[in-house]
């Protein structure tokens, strides 16, 4: 593998993953490319092309915004150099998952996120009822200096563990097994930002 900041920090990650269930790193990745993203995500809705996520899968998905209220874009090969990179970077963290857990990851799913001010996404499971491919929740955080006043933190709710406040700061990356871990997210004063995705193995 080329991407020495990953190999750095995959130790970590991996015992994290390993021992609790879920990881956070930081400076995951280059600032300069943390910034691109973030520019990228405000351009794409700036244009329009974010729409209000759905909830559930196929015929059952439904827009509720009492659960959610992102609003959200798919990635596709192509679309932009800073989000290829991002794509190669999560496809240099999938092999490496796979290599050190055995999960048979095949593929990444992703999407921007933007959550307008006042907005949340009440406590949930990443994986579906009736389709179990998600394994590994990834969200990587596009908000440069979010101050913890602003709210908008990932809610954890760890096994035999009390909950925990993760500030989506730019730059970092959460990760967590998609089946076992529920979450939330809060409210934020201002605009929160991220790029959330799904490594998943054949269903
Ligand atoms: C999700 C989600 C968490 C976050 O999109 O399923 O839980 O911090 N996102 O944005
Ligand atoms: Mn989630």
């Amino acid at each position: 593998m080329h991407n020495q900041r990953l190999q750095r920090q995959l130790p970590q990650i991996i015992d994290d993953l390993a021992s609790q269930g879920w990881s956070r790193q930081e400076d995951f990745l280059p600032d300069t490319l943390t910034h691109e993203l973030a520019a990228e995500c405000r351009a794409r809705a700036e244009k329009g092309a974010l729409s209000p996520a759905g909830v559930g899968r196929g015929q059952g998905l439904a827009v509720r915004e009492g659960v959610r209220g992102d609003h959200i874009q798919w990635l596709e090969p192509g679309q932009s150099p800073a989000s290829d990179q991002y794509l190669t970077a999560m496809d240099e963290l999938r092999q490496a998952l796979n290599q050190a857990f055995y999960l048979g990851l095949e593929d990444y799913e992703s999407h921007f996120a933007l959550y307008p001010p006042g907005s949340f996404y009440q406590k949930h499971l990443d994986r579906f009822r009736d389709d179990d491919r998600r394994c590994v929740s990834a969200v990587f955080y596009l908000n440069q200096d979010w101050q913890a006043a602003q709210g908008g933190a990932l809610r954890i709710y760890p096994h035999n563990h009390e909950p925990l406040d993760l500030l989506p700061q730019g730059g970092s990356l959460v990760l967590f097994m998609s089946a076992e871990l529920p979450h939330e997210v809060l409210p934020a004063s201002r605009e929160r930002l991220s790029l959330t995705g799904w490594f998943r193995r054949r269903s």
